[in-house]
C-alpha cells in the first residue's frame, strides 16, 4: 500500500513552482470528512473523465482530516488502483479551506482546482471549467445562479438562507463577493501563478473567497452546474460555519481596507475639532454672535479646513491627478453634501442607540461618530476623490 504524503506545514502559501521536479498541468484537490462511503466513486468517476482528456498529465489529491470512519484508509487502498491518486492524512489541523490549500501546497500543477468528494458537484462540469481555464481564465467557478445552474429541491429556508449569506457578502466586501454569481461555490479551479506567493488567511468553508481577495484574478470564468443531492454520509455544515463565514468576512474586509489613509482621515477629522471649538469660542466670546450663527460659522470652517487636508494629504495622490480650480471646487461642495448626510445619519443613529436600543447617551453619541467617520471615509474616497477618466 502507498504511504500518505506528507502535510506541508509553516504559512498558508502556494509556492511559485510546484515542489520536486516535474511539474504537471492539473492538481485537483478532493477535501474528505468522514467520505469513506464516497471516495471510491469520485475518485473512480474522476479518472475516467480525465483520462479521457489529458492522460498522465493530472493529479487527484484526497486530503483527509482523520476521519473516524477512516475515509484516508478507504482512499489509500483506492490509491493502488488509481496510479493518479495522492493521499494526505491531517492529524493536527483541521477545517474544509485550510485542507484545500495544505493539498495545493503539496500539489505539482499548473492549474489547482477543487471538488467536494460527496458527488454533489457533478464531475462532468470539471472538463467545462477546464476550458475556461484553457481559453485564458484565471478562475473558473462552477456556479448554481447561471444559466443551467440551480440546486436540486432545496427548502425555501435553505435558499433563503444562502442568498442571504450572499447578501451580507456582497454588504461587507462588495469587491470580493460581488465579482462572482456564486460565491459559495466550492467547485473551481484557479491557475497557480494568480495565487502564488500570497499569504492566505483561511477560516471557514468558503476558500473560495481568500483566492478572489488575495488572489491577482483577472478574468474569471463560470459555468453553470446543478447542486445534486447526497446519497451517502452527510453535511458537515452547522451553525459553526456561519460564524466562521461572518468571520472570514470582516477579515476580507480589514484586509482589503485602505488602512493609511484611513488613519490620516482620521487625524485630520480630529484636527476638524479643535477648529470647530475654537472658532465657536472666539465668535462667542470676542464677536458676540448668537449660538447658532457662530455654531453654523464653526462647524463650515472645520469642514473647509478638513477638506484643505484631506484633499493635500488624505487623498493627495488622487487630488493630483484632477487638479484643475473647478475641480477641487466640486470635491469641496461635494465634502460639503457628504458631511450633511453623515450628520443626519448620525443624528439618526444616536436617537436609535438611545431610543430603541436603550443605551447610555454619551456610549451613543461615541458610537454614533465612529460609524459615521467610517461613512464618510468610504463615501469620499467612493464617490468623491476616486479618479474618473470618462472621455
Ligand atoms: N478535509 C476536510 N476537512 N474536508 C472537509 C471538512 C474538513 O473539516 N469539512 C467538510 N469537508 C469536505 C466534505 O467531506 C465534502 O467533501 C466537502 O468538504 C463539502 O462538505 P459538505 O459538508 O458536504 O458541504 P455542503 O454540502 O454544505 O456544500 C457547501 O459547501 C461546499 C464547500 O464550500 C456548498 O456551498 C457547496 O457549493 C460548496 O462546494
Ligand atoms: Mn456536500
Amino acid at each position: 500500500m502507498f504511504a500518505s504524503l506528507p502535510v506541508p506545514t509553516g504559512p498558508f502559501e502556494i509556492p511559485e513552482a510546484p515542489p520536486g521536479s516535474e511539474g504537471i498541468r492539473f492538481s485537483l484537490i478532493v477535501p474528505t470528512y468522514k467520505e469513506s462511503g464516497n471516495v471510491r466513486a469520485i475518485v473512480g468517476q474522476l479518472t475516467q473523465l480525465l483520462d479521457s482528456q489529458i492522460p498522465n498529465d493530472y493529479e487527484l489529491i484526497v486530503v483527509d482530516d482523520d476521519s473516524p470512519d477512516r475515509t484516508w484508509k478507504v482512499a489509500l487502498e483506492v490509491a493502488n488502483e488509481y496510479p493518479q491518486l495522492r493521499v494526505m492524512r491531517r492529524q493536527t489541523e483541521r477545517g474544509l479551506s485550510t485542507a484545500v490549500i495544505r493539498g495545493w501546497q503539496a500539489a505539482r500543477g499548473e492549474i489547482l482546482g477543487v471538488i467536494d468528494a460527496d458527488l454533489q458537484h457533478p464531475p462532468d462540469v470539471l472538463l467545462k471549467l477546464y476550458s475556461e481555464i484553457q481559453r485564458g481564465a484565471d478562475l473558473a467557478i462552477a456556479s448554481r445562479h447561471v444559466e443551467e445552474g440551480g440546486v436540486s429541491d432545496w427548502s425555501l429556508v435553505r435558499r433563503f438562507l444562502s442568498r442571504g449569506a450572499q447578501l451580507l457578502g456582497l454588504i461587507l466586501v462588495p469587491g470580493v463577493v460581488g465579482r462572482v454569481s456564486d460565491p459559495m461555490s466550492g467547485y473551481f479551479l484557479v491557475r497557480r501563478d494568480a495565487i502564488a506567493g500570497k499569504r492566505l488567511d483561511p477560516v471557514g468553508y468558503k476558500i473560495l473567497l481568500e483566492v478572489i481577495g488575495r488572489g491577482n484574478i483577472r478574468w474569471i470564468g463560470e459555468v453553470g452546474y446543478v447542486f445534486q443531492e447526497r446519497t451517502e454520509g452527510e453535511s458537515k455544515v452547522t451553525w459553526k460555519q456561519y460564524i466562521e463565514y461572518l468571520q472570514h468576512l470582516v477579515r476580507l474586509r480589514f484586509a482589503r481596507w485602505p488602512m493609511a489613509r484611513f488613519l490620516r482621515f482620521g487625524i485630520v477629522g480630529f484636527s476638524g475639532v479643535f477648529i470647530d471649538m475654537g472658532v465657536l469660542y472666539i465668535l462667542r466670546e470676542f464677536a458676540l454672535l448668537g449660538l447658532t450663527r457662530s455654531a453654523a460659522i464653526s462647524a463650515e470652517l472645520a469642514i473647509l479646513n478638513n477638506f484643505l487636508w484631506n484633499d493635500i494629504w488624505t487623498f493627495g495622490d488622487l487630488s493630483r491627478q484632477q487638479k484643475k480650480f473647478s475641480q477641487r471646487v466640486k470635491r469641496f461642495l461635494k465634502f460639503n453634501l457628504i458631511c450633511l448626510a453623515g450628520l443626519c445619519l448620525k443624528l439618526l443613529l444616536l436617537n436609535f442607540l438611545f431610543n430603541v436600543v436603550g443605551l447610555d447617551e454619551y456610549l451613543g453619541n461615541f458610537l454614533a461618530i465612529a460609524a459615521v467617520t467610517f461613512w464618510n471615509f468610504w463615501v469620499n474616497l467612493k464617490l468623491n476623490w476616486r479618479v474618473t477618466q470618462v472621455k
